[in-house]
């Protein structure tokens, strides 16, 4: 599996977390490519093909990046329009992006508690990036489960440190795909003999 991790950090020099994450994704041995979209294109015009030619090299997409108003930093929600355009997508037999996987890495100002329904902010993260999912699906993607890190600003340097690894963990596991999770279950299943669970 080829994955591509795509960050996202206006200011990165400025970051712990993602620039902490940053250097464990640049160590890991797992094939990771990482590119770091506002170092590429600092002046926001982005070179569209360039970009579905790299994405048509990986299977699985990663996109770090720290929340900001509930949302993803500008320029990622730019690459995504620029990028992902109709014609790359459904032309030639519209399979550009069709089967690959698609994983959110997200760094959280606030606090867990706080995302939840009767919380501070009442809304989780995953209703907060379902756009992303909706994106997603409709492009032919398996939109996998997140990695999330909350109270990102206060958080020990050894937190961080701790993030990092099981990052890099949760971006290079193969169980996350529930199309894969369930092929298995149903061959164990099978071995077993039993119609159900
Ligand atoms: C412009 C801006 C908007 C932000 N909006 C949110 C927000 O909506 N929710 C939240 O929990 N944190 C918010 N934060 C906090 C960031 O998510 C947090 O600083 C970041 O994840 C820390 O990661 P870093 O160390 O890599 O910069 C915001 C920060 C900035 C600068």
């Amino acid at each position: 599996m080829r994955t591509l991790v795509v960050v996202a950090h206006p200011h990165i020099e400025r970051s712990r977390v993602n620039q902490r994450w940053l250097a464990e994704l640049r160590g890991t041995p797992h094939p990771i490519t990482v590119h770091e979209l506002y170092k590429a294109y600092p002046d926001f015009s982005i070179d569209a093909e360039k970009e579905q030619s790299l994405l048509a090299q990986h299977d699985r997409f990663g996109l770090q990046f720290p929340i900001q108003w509930y949302s993803m930093p500008a320029l990622l929600k730019m690459w995504l329009d620029d990028v992902f355009t109709t014609t790359w997508l459904f032309g030639d037999g519209g399979r550009a992006v069709a089967g690959k996987e698609l994983l959110l890495a997200m760094s959280i100002g606030g606090h867990e508690a706080s995302y939840q329904s009767g919380g501070l902010i009442g809304y989780t993260i995953s209703e907060l990036v379902r756009p992303l999912q909706v994106f997603a699906n409709q492009i032919g993607m398996t939109f996998l489960p997140h990695y999330k890190f909350y109270n990102a600003n206060k958080a020990s340097e050894d937190e961080i440190d701790h993030s990092a690894v099981s990052y890099v963990e949760h971006l290079t596991s193969p169980d996350l795909n529930p199309i894969v999770v369930r092929k298995r279950i149903l061959d164990e299943m099978k071995r077993n003999g039993s119609a159900s669970l």
